[in-house]
């Protein structure tokens, strides 16, 4: 990629508030490339953060044409910092955009942007459980038109967010209520990509189980309104009897959850076997009430493990286990996140590390870029041979 990096006026120390709260705080630059029919992707610059120029008729306003990621970069002890499996975002991206009639992004051009915003604001990066450089990669439609067809112009962008704790209150199990109005998507619509009236339309659902006293919606399918399929903006599962990992299966209006999948493919390695299948809400507060479900969580990026402690539904509250320990959950969070962190190996692969620009110029790190021009020293005079 052809990529500009233009200067920024404000080179002070980073400071980072303590606190760090969640997505409130982003970096000093931004990365922005655009495409067009004619040129394809061009324009790769990475500049000051700012507002976006926006013209009021851009479909992105009116026919909402528009995809996003969610991922991270995580400090290790090293001092380094991991990104885990982006290329599963940028294969995520790709079918997002496909679904959305939006042009593909080569998977490298993806991750070459992330990488190269990361590396210039390696310092951003925030120490501490939990806390991590939070990455928002952004497609939209900026082509002015009220027009209701595909765009033929939209904009690429990459932020970036130091990020505390996704719950501020730690590992608490939280308490879930079953929607019984709304639906968050369905077979056929756009369930499967991750674009925002997804979550728009999850909005009123999510504020009125917060007026309840619950924190997050426990969505159902949207054809029978039986089938249990997502946990706010995350994916979930229940544990039986302490050990099998029971998950809905990815039903064609579940969004394919990278924590999801990574749950699933380490599991077992832990000693818990997983299942993936369709989960009646009627069997499942039925096993609560039981039981046999010992534990129950939700599974995304932003807070990788969030046990539940307490489900509603037709206003009856299901306490699950004893509605505070979570030893299953506990088990998985911990794994996962040494991985993810750098604090244990990585047998599946998962991570990439970026070297900070500051190693590459000192040649700490390899220089896979060729910026960098070694001078050798010319030797003494009394070492030099005499011809
Ligand atoms: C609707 C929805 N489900 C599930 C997830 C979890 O996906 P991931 O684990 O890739 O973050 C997310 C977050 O991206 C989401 O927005």
């Amino acid at each position: 990629m052809d990529l500009r990096i233009d200067p920024i006026t404000d080179d002070s120390p980073v400071r980072l508030p303590d606190p760090l709260p969640f997505g409130r705080i982003f970096t000093r630059r931004m990365f922005t490339e655009r495409w067009d029919a004619v040129h394809g992707w061009h324009d790769a610059v990475i500049g000051p953060y700012r507002p976006l120029m926006l013209d009021p008729a851009a479909q992105i306003l009116h026919a909402g044409q528009a995809i996003f990621e969610g991922m991270k970069a995580y400090l290790r002890p090293d001092g380094r910092l991991n990104l885990f499996r982006p290329e599963a975002n940028a294969l995520r991206f790709n079918r997002s955009a496909e679904r959305m009639a939006m042009p593909a992004l080569p998977v490298d051009r993806f991750i070459e942007a992330i990488e190269a915003l990361v590396r210039l604001e390696h310092e951003w990066a925030p120490r501490g459980d939990g806390a991590s450089l939070y990455i928002r990669p952004v497609m939209f439609a900026s082509e002015p038109t009220f027009e209701v067809r595909a765009a033929r112009e939209f904009l690429h962008y990459v932020v970036l967010s130091p990020a505390g704790p996704f719950f501020a209150s730690g590992f608490q199990p939280v308490a879930v209520l079953v929607s019984e109005e709304h639906i968050r998507a369905a077979r056929g619509g756009t369930g499967t990509a991750k674009t925002p009236g997804n979550y728009a339309a999850s909005l009123s659902a999510i504020e009125a189980a917060r007026a309840r006293g619950y924190q997050q919606v426990l969505w159902l399918d949207a054809v029978e309104r039986r089938f249990v399929e997502e946990a706010g903006a995350m994916n979930v599962a229940f544990v039986y009897d302490g050990r099998e990992i029971v998950t809905p299966a990815l039903s064609g209006s579940i969004l394919p959850g990278i924590t999801r999948d990574s749950i699933l493919r380490l599991a077992p390695d832990l000693g818990f076997p997983v299942r993936e299948t369709r989960l009646d809400i009627a069997t499942i507060v039925a096993d609560v009430d039981a039981g046999r479900i010992t534990e129950a969580f939700c599974m995304g990026t932003a807070a990788v493990v969030v046990p539940i402690g307490r489900i509603g539904h037709h206003g009856a509250d299901h306490v699950v286990g004893d509605g505070v320990a979570v030893p299953v959950a506990q088990r998985l969070y911990r794994a996962l996140t040494d991985i993810q962190y750098g604090r244990a190996p990585d047998p599946y692969g998962w991570t990439r590390v970026i070297h900070a620009q500051a190693d590459i110029q000192y040649g700490r790190a390899p220089d896979p870029y060729g910026w960098t021009r070694v001078i050798y020293a010319q030797a003494p005079s009394s070492e030099r041979s005499v011809a």
